[in-house]
């Protein structure tokens, strides 16, 4: 009985402590926030990406309004989806897996997936 009601007072600064871990151990190196890897995905959208992703796709968060690609706002793809076609290319659009870094490629996914899911 006794040790039962010291585990049940221990246990929550336990999870507290596995949580922190956990948390830090998942973060990507460079330990980025959601809104950190949201804005770099944006950057790399509008000018970072060469060739620029805007140069083909309209997407309106990012103001862009290339016409080559299908329109982002309409093929609302999830983030699988778009770090597919970076990492493999599809049709006429090249492959990244070069040119971008992984983090790069998941930060760009997270950015599409949740601003073409945004608008309309
Ligand atoms: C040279 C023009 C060009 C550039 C630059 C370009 N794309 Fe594309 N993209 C296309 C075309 C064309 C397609 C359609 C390919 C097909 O379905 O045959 C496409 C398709 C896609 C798709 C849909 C994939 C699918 O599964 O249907 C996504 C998502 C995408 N592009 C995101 C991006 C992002 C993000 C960038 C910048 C890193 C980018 N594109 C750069 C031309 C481009």
């Amino acid at each position: 009985m006794k040790l039962n009601l010291q585990r049940r007072k221990a246990s929550p600064h336990a999870f507290a402590i596995l949580f922190c871990l956990a948390v830090l151990t998942a973060l990507p190196a460079g330990a980025q926030t959601d809104a950190d890897q949201l804005a770099l995905g944006k950057k790399l959208f509008m000018q970072g990406a060469v060739p620029a992703c805007s140069a083909c796709h309209t997407l309106k968060d990012a103001g862009a309004n290339g016409a080559i690609g299908p329109v982002l706002d309409e093929l609302k793809p999830d983030a699988q989806r778009i770090a597919k076609a970076l990492r493999n290319g599809i049709g006429q659009m090249p492959s990244y897996a070069g040119s971008l870094s992984e983090a790069q490629i998941l930060a760009l996914a997270q950015y599409v997936s949740r601003a073409s899911s945004a608008a309309n």
